[in-house]
């Protein structure tokens, strides 16, 4: 795992975007594995700026996979997380809605949709880059606390922590969908570079159980500890509870530039 400590969400957004379009030049057909939440807005808007510059690489041949999906909205909602993605990403890049993927909330299917997104996700060839942001509860995608460190796309129900987080979307706590659905860690576990984006003082905590703690399904976002090839962006507020917070340093200002992340 790679901690890289950065002065602000700014930088964090300036080097998530470096190593995304790095990715998408080295190979145009990427996968790309997108987080909703506040975290990766700035990156996301970044991609944009570039790519309305006329500075970034071609997304002509991209598919894009979002993490999770609420249940219980009506199609279309604009807090659904395909509504989100749609609107803060993949529109202004150009990918259009059918390279678009996401696990299907629709009642009807809700038995049998983590194993088919599981199935696109492997017809895709697996996910070449995920961005991923943590809850101030260690969560991963939405695998709260307590989940199996090997679980697949499936239902799951929201903490009553992560509603309050997320009634900032929806105006009030109740307003929040209870369950979702979401890529389990094991499904996490199988893309090939995971990009962890955290920034301010209230991931402070969860950074640090997630990295420099046990690996614990109590704090799910740990088990990147298992991940060969794991690169975490972290503000300085975001990084204020890790005890090797100088080596981390030491080691990115020590790292050859062709190295990348
Ligand atoms: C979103 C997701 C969540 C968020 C997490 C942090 O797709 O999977 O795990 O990454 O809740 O959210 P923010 O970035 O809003 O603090």
């Amino acid at each position: 795992m790679e901690v890289v400590l950065l002065a602000d969400a700014r930088q964090v957004a300036r080097l998530a975007a470096d190593t995304i379009e790095a990715t998408v030049a080295a190979k145009p057909q990427a996968v790309l594995g997108l987080a909703t939440g506040s975290t990766p807005l700035p990156t996301y808007q970044e991609l944009i700026r570039r790519h309305r510059a006329g500075l970034g690489p071609s997304y002509d041949q991209v598919r894009c996979f979002t993490l999770d999906e609420y249940v219980g909205l009506p199609p279309g909602h604009q807090q659904s997380y395909r509504a989100t993605i749609a609107r803060e990403l993949t529109d202004p890049l150009g990918i259009p809605p059918d390279r678009v993927h996401g696990p299907d909330p629709s009642p009807e299917g809700l038995a049998s949709a983590g194993e088919r997104y599981e199935q696109e996700l492997t017809a895709a060839g697996g996910v070449d880059i995920q961005v991923l942001g943590i809850g101030t509860d260690g969560h991963l995608a939405f695998n709260e606390p307590g989940s199996a460190l090997t679980s697949l796309t499936r239902l799951k129900t929201l903490t009553a922590e992560t509603r309050q987080a997320n009634a900032r979307f929806f105006g009030s706590v109740a307003a929040v969908p209870r369950h979702v659905l979401t890529q389990g860690l094991g499904t996490i576990l199988r893309a090939r570079h995971l990009l962890l984006l955290a920034t301010g003082a209230a991931k402070a905590d969860a950074v640090a159980a997630a990295v420099e703690g046990p690996l614990s399904a109590s704090c799910p976002a740990s088990v990147l500890q298992l991940h060969r090839h794991v690169s975490v962006l972290v503000d300085e507020e975001a990084a204020a509870g890790l005890a090797r917070r100088e080596h981390y340093r030491e080691v990115y200002a020590a790292k050859p530039c062709w190295q990348g992340l």
